[in-house]
């Protein structure tokens, strides 16, 4: 069942919002009213999932550009101009490496996508966040809190991001701003979990692994995002929403590990 929420007359923004997760997100924003703007690299990927926004009745607009680029990300806002109701900052990358075999510009990609990118974003988007109400929404990962073989940089990246999610919650908190992350679990059908679970017998692994017995959906982070970007979280900001089926409390490590065992032997 779908979750139910109005987000009519809103204007959203959702960076990296033209596949997986991120596209799941502006769907479900899309399809409760919202005009629904996205922006990743790929100028095919952008307008595809404009097409698919706008068949579900958003007014959808989108930019392609490079969130390691500062003056593109600010060009893109300025386009778009104000006000933005939610924005969702999820632009990301991800390869499995052990840190030995990682070069520094590897991990460097990964920070500067995740972390850097974000910073990007959520600097250029303030002045034309609506205030009061404005609700931001960081898209994190279990990495920032539970440490993972072959993904160091994730780990470091994600865990930047969560303390920027804190850091901006003091700051923002006064332009009447609320800025969370959201840190899904293993999510189906998503290029992260394609990376991260390369054959079935790891899928199975982690699938077992979760508490709840099954990957997520990206329709179920889309739903948690429009909860934290509802009147029902108007008091919520400055937390770290895993929305995992428990992964986090036990499981992920374990999992993460069985990869990289099994890596390690091919
Ligand atoms: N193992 C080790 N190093 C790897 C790697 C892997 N599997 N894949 C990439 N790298 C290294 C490259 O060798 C390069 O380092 P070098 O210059 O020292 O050789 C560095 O990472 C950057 O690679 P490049 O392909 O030039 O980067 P990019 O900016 O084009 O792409 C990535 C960024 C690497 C993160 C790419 O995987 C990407 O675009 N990912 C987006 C999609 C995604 O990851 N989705 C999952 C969601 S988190
Ligand atoms: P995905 O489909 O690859 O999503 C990544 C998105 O970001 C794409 O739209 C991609 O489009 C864009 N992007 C990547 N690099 C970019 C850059 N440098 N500049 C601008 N846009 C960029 O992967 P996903 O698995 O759904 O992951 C989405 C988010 O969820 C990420 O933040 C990830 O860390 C997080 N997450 C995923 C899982 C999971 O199970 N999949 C679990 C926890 C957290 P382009 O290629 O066109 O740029």
């Amino acid at each position: 069942m779908t979750a139910t929420f109005d987000f009519s007359g809103q204007r959203v923004f959702v960076f990296g919002g033209t596949s997986g997760i991120n596209l799941g997100i502006a769907k479900r924003f899309a399809e409760a009213g919202a005009a629904v703007a996205v922006a990743s690299r790929s100028q095919e990927k952008v307008d595809a999932a404009v097409a698919e926004l706008t068949a579900l009745g958003s007014e959808s607009v989108g930019f392609a550009l490079d969130v390691r680029d500062a003056e593109a990300v600010a060009s893109a806002l300025e386009q778009h101009g104000a006000p933005i109701d939610v924005l969702v900052s999820g632009a990301a990358g991800n390869f499995p490496a052990f840190a030995n075999d990682m070069s520094p510009n590897g991990f460097k990609s990964v920070v500067d996508i995740d972390l850097l990118g974000s910073f990007h974003v959520l600097k250029a988007a303030f002045p034309y966040l609506k205030k009061p109400g404005a609700s931001v929404i960081n898209i994190s990962a279990p990495q920032a809190f539970v440490a993972m073989p072959m993904q160091s940089h994730v780990c470091a990246a994600k865990a930047g991001v969560d303390m920027l999610t804190r850091t901006l919650a003091l700051e923002w908190g006064p332009a009447g701003v609320r800025i969370n992350s959201i840190s899904p679990g293993p999510i189906a059908d998503t290029e992260g979990m394609r990376r991260l679970a390369p054959n079935e017998k790891i899928a199975e692994q982690y699938k077992g692994s979760v508490p709840l017995q099954r990957f997520g959906s990206a329709g179920e982070i889309g739903d948690a995002a429009m909860f934290l970007s509802s009147d029902a979280a108007a008091y919520i900001s400055g937390v770290v929403l895993p929305v995992d089926g428990a992964w986090s409390v036990s499981g992920a490590g374990a999992a993460a590990l069985a990869m990289a065992q099994q890596h390690a032997r091919s």
